[in-house]
């Protein structure tokens, strides 16, 4: 079972939205056939103009919607006009959100096909509107006897090499969102394992005895109280001659209970997503090969779960990292940056120039930035502001967070170098100091807290309920461009 489709499929790539690019959308038949109207201006479509402006005084306020059904006076059964507010507001961010209400329009009504007409729009932002399209018609239905409608075919006239490489990102974060919803009795270190030597890159995983001789004690200690073997893993795409090494280390907790110090039921509910930058750093990896970056690229995880049991770490251990120094555990909760701590060391002794570590690290963070935005820390400027500007290019929010060598003090130990958590205040700063005491200084490194972004309470812009694929956009972004 080595074909990723097998080993994790909701929608198989083939069941998946067909992107079928034409010249004459106009004329195309369809079920549904969206055109856009910038505030108080015609559309491309004269019966929209007809109806929804002139009759109807539609106003175009962004993100609105006017359906109008056409009685088989035209090629297509209905057409849906979509608000995209005042003309010269127009951003990327918002096309691919109007997109994607459409699209979630289109599937209410169970339309099959369906068909962009947009006009007065840059036509470099065609990724912008596969990409949305794709995201907004994602389901997770894998465990539901009835399946979720979604679109069969969509018909644009915008260009192809674009439409694909929206394509791409939105099946990347696909796999992500599909992995980081899936319950953990499923996702587990071995499941990630097999994802990861399914993705056709120069794959190791290494097993408890493996990693006990690499020195990767934090990490075991962390994975003690699980009856799930942890798997550290390690991908490798390589180009020929790489512009720069960075290496992609993402959060692998296949499930938080919280350990000794045990998590709240209400905590503890969601806790399958602490795996979400271990599934981010799959999804980008899944796509590097076709994309074909001039990067070499290391994708590392550190995965296991943090569970009570006869062997479980226990506060109050001390562990020793594999960079030598050694960790006071003060609450088995703050686990991530335990497993991390040791990823970081192992990513640090390869040739690379960068690092940067996806993490769902902590409550503060969310505190801090709600669902809205990410937070960002590093040890080099030039990084994580390329980082935040590799975000904001591609729909996401980066925040940076301070990093005052004030935050490490609550950390300091009696009797080791430093303790796992100390002060509940500017939590999300303290678990980036820690981070830090496992980066070598020559490298560059990023830290990512997508403990807010990552899976959702409730639906929010293109996205439904669950798992976003928070990181995966701008990762890719980043190392293609
Ligand atoms: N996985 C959690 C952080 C988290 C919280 C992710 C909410 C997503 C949503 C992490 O391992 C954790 O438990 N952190 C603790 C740290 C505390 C004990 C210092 C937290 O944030 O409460
Ligand atoms: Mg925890
Ligand atoms: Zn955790």
């Amino acid at each position: 079972m080595n074909n990723l489709h097998d080993i994790i499929f909701i929608k198989r790539k083939d069941e998946n939205m067909d992107i079928k690019v034409i010249n004459d959308v106009k004329s195309q038949e369809c079920d549904i056939l969206i055109v856009n109207m910038f505030e108080g201006k015609q559309t491309s479509n004269d019966i929209a103009n007809e109806y929804a402006l002139n009759q109807d005084k539609f106003d175009g306020k962004f993100n609105t919607t006017y359906l109008l059904p056409t009685y088989g006076k035209f090629p297509a059964r209905k057409i849906l006009v979509i608000g995209l507010g005042k003309e010269e507001d127009i951003t990327k961010n918002k096309i691919r959100e109007a997109v994607a209400k459409s699209v979630k329009k289109a599937v209410e009504m169970k339309a099959k096909t369906i068909a962009i007409d947009f006009s007065g729009i840059n036509f470099d932002y065609a990724d912008i509107v596969s990409e949305g399209a794709m995201i907004a018609d994602y389901a997770f239905d894998k465990y539901k006897t009835e399946k979720k409608h979604h679109v069969e075919t969509l018909y644009t006239n915008l260009d192809k090499a674009r439409i694909e490489k929206g394509q791409k990102r939105a099946e990347a974060m696909e796999l992500t969102r599909n992995l980081a919803n899936e319950p953990a009795q499923y996702a587990t270190p071995d499941r990630l394992a097999e994802v990861a030597k399914s993705l056709g890159l120069d794959t190791k995983i290494y097993d408890r005895k493996e990693c006990e001789k690499m020195g990767l004690n934090a990490y075991l200690a962390v994975a003690r109280g699980s009856i799930h073997e942890p798997k550290f893993i390690h991908m490798k795409y390589s180009p020929k001659n790489p512009t720069k090494k960075i290496a992609i280390i993402g959060k692998g907790l296949c499930f938080d209970s919280g350990g000794m110090d045990l998590k709240p039921a209400s905590s503890m509910l969601t806790m399958r997503d602490d795996m979400s930058g271990a599934a981010c750093v799959l999804g980008v990896m899944s796509k590097l090969k076709e994309l074909n970056p001039n990067v070499e690229v290391h994708g590392i995880i550190a995965a296991c779960e943090n569970m009570i049991g006869p062997d479980a770490y226990k506060p109050g251990d001390i562990l020793t990292a594999k960079n030598g120094k050694t960790i006071e555990i003060d609450n088995t909760d703050a686990e991530g940056r335990v497993t991390l701590a040791d990823a970081l060391c192992y990513a640090c002794e390869l040739d690379i120039d960068e690092v940067i570590d996806v993490a769902t690290l902590t409550g503060a963070c969310m505190v801090a930035l709600g669902s809205h935005a990410s937070g960002i820390m590093g040890n080099n400027k030039d990084l994580v502001n390329n980082l935040i500007n590799s975000a904001n290019e591609s729909g996401e929010n980066f925040w940076e967070l301070p990093m005052f060598e004030e935050y490490f003090d609550s950390l300091k130990s009696e009797i080791a170098d430093m303790k796992n958590t100390g002060s509940r205040w500017g939590g999300a700063s303290a678990a980036g100091l820690f981070l830090k005491q496992f980066v070598k200084k020559d490298i560059k490194w990023a830290h990512i807290d997508i403990a807010g972004t990552a899976f959702l309470e409730k639906p929010q812009k293109e996205f439904i309920a669950g798992s976003t694929g928070a990181g995966v956009r701008t990762l890719l972004n980043y190392i293609t461009k």
